[in-house]
Formats: structure tokens, sequence, C-alpha cells
């Protein structure tokens, strides 16, 4: 493969393919681990994960990207192989989330900022010597009548360019992540809201993006959709995508190769169906794609459940959620195809 940021990024996204986000940090991993009975250590983490990349057709025919947390990018498989092998052998690109999560921001009550900025030139540079090709940093924008702040935006965006600068000076694509929570509190915001919000985010990003001299060429956006709050959901789909176009097609340059959508807390269902509607009713400058953590694993992790001898049905359970996703990505989801299942 080329090792160019503009190929890596194209591959990305390339026709009915999407990320698969698997850098949940001990903390998340903990947490959905725990909704199963599961006891987190390093070797069910790594059971549970070495699942996932060994569904082979799901792998191959629909992702063409797993994000990793600093632990997997370095473990091996039960059998030794290590798991950047396993997945590059079903061609796809390895990733790295590198931001070192987001802590309470100083002055601003109810609001964060994302740290790992120290020291992360040298670990781009270990990271892409272990097979990382593009990374992920994750800035958090909290909603509510009063929030955000002016102040936490712009100190989110900055922390994202530059991020992302240092990504493609060591060769490695950006994901570039802003997420305007839907699950946060108290999760009661309007879809118009959301809007608003998001819209200011976006325009904040991309002009620290132009003044820290990122190629737009070279990154892919990791927006959140057009949603009102997880505790005041009422928004059609076509709602959700016609909203959420309008405001990308407003604020993301057409340089941008793709944007690959973060779930946040939708339905697995949702968040097949808000892509797919986005993709079959609109003309689109950029690639239109999932890059989802809960709605693609949600599935499998209940069927396969901690159990040797459920990793069938847990890849099963895996590889119908990425095919549901890979027709979404190209607008040819159909509900019925849910229930064929
Ligand atoms: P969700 O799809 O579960 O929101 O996770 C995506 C992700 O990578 C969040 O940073």
């Amino acid at each position: 493969m080329s090792e160019r940021l503009e190929d890596i990024a194209i591959a990305m996204v390339a026709n009915g393919k999407g990320l698969l986000a698997a850098d949940e940090s001990s903390g998340t991993i903990k947490k959905r681990f725990d909704t199963i009975g599961l006891e987190s250590t390093a070797d069910s983490r790594r059971d549970y994960r070495e699942m996932l990349f060994r569904s082979d057709d799901a792998m191959k025919n629909c992702i063409s990207g797993v994000i990793l947390y600093d632990e997997t990018i370095r473990q091996n498989a039960k059998d030794g192989t290590p798991l950047v092998q396993l997945l590059k052998a079903n061609g796809s690109i390895p990733g790295i989330k590198v931001d070192a999560g987001a802590k309470d921001l100083a002055a601003f009550p109810g609001e964060t900022i994302t740290e790992g900025l120290d020291g992360l030139r040298d670990r781009l540079a270990e990271y892409y010597k272990l097979g990382a090709r593009f990374a992920k940093w994750r800035g958090v924008i909290s909603i509510s009548d009063t929030l955000p702040t002016w102040g936490a935006v712009k100190q989110n965006a900055q922390a994202l360019a530059r991020y992302a600068s240092l990504c493609q000076e060591a060769g490695i694509v950006p994901i570039v992540e802003p997420e305007v929570l839907m699950d946060g509190k108290p999760g009661t915001h309007s879809i118009e809201r959301c809007y608003e919000v998001t819209d200011l985010v976006l325009r904040t990003v991309f002009a620290e993006l132009y003044d820290a001299r990122v190629v737009l060429e070279g990154m892919i956006l990791k927006p959140n959709m057009i949603i009102d709050g997880k505790n005041a959901r009422k928004a059609s789909v076509e709602q959700v995508a016609e909203m959420t176009v309008r405001v990308l097609k407003s604020t993301v340059p057409s340089a941008v190769p793709g944007i690959a959508f973060l779930s946040g807390g939708q339905s697995d269902e949702e968040a097949t169906a808000h892509l797919s509607a986005m993709n079959a009713a609109h003309d689109l400058p950029w690639k239109l794609t999932f890059s989802y953590g809960r709605a693609l694993q949600a599935a499998a992790l209940s069927a396969w459940n901690g159990k040797s001898e459920n990793v069938a049905a847990g890849q099963r359970a895996f590889a119908h959620r990425a095919k549901m996703n890979s027709l979404a990505a190209t607008g040819g989801w159909k509900k019925d195809l849910e229930k064929a299942a």
C-alpha cells in the first residue's frame, strides 16, 4: 500500500467500508464487560478483540481500519500472532487512539479538555513503528441550555489541531473527533440546539486546522450526527439525516476525503438507518461512513457473553452489524434486512 497520507485517508473511507472503533480505554472496556458480568483482564480483553478481528469475511469486506488502544496494538493473539498482523491479513489498516482522555477543564465547570499533547511526537513515532497509519483524538463538547462555552470550544479545537499536525508530520492520518455529546447531562436538548452547537464547533475546528497548517486531504473528520439528546429523542430518521448533511455541507471543506461518524449512544439500528438515509438521499462532496464503537460491538459482546463456546455466535452478530453498516455507507440498507437476519 502506498504510504501517502492522502492515499491512506482514501482507503479508510473506501466504498462500502468503514472503521471499527475498538479503542476503549481500560476504564471504558471494564464498563462494557460489567454489562455481561465479565472481569476485565489483559486476557479477556485480548480474547474479545481477537474474536472481532478474526471475523474474516466481515473484516475483509466491511472494515477498512480498526482503532486500537495502546495495550491492543502491542498485544498478541492467543497463538502468538500480533493482533496488528491479524488486521493486516484481513486488509484492515491499524489505527491508534492517542489522546489521554477528557479531563475537567480548569475554570470551566461542567466542561472538559482532552489531554495527551505532551510527548505526542515521540509516541506517534513509536506507534508508526508498531504499524499504525492513522490515529484518533476525541474532544468532548458538553451541551445544555448554557453549555458549551466559547472558551471550551476554542481550547478543544486548538488541541485537535495540534494533534492533527503532529500526526501528519509522523506520516499518520489524524481522525479529528470533536464530539458534541448526545448522552451527556441532562441530555434533553433539542435537535435544533445540537445543530447550532455542532455548527459552531465544526467552524472553530476547521479554522484551527487551517491555522495549524493541517493538510485537509490527509485527515478524516469524525463528528456526531445532528440529533436530539438521549433523554429527548424524537426526531425522525429523515430529519437527522437532512440536518446532519446540512451542517456538514456548510462547515466541512470538500478537500476532506471522508467523514466517519461516531455512534454516540444511538441504538445499533438508529446509527445504521441514519447513515444510510444520508447516503441514499444526498449528493455529497466527501465519503460518509461509520467509525462506530458501541453500534458495531454491542450485539457481538452480548452474543459472546465472555464464553469461548460463543465465539462463533459473537462473530455472526458482529458480521451482521458490519454488513448492515457497510450497506448504509452506500445508502443501500433497508429495515427488512435486519428482520431477515
Ligand atoms: P461510539 O461509536 O461508541 O460513540 O464510539 C466511537 C468512538 O470512537 C468514540 O470516541
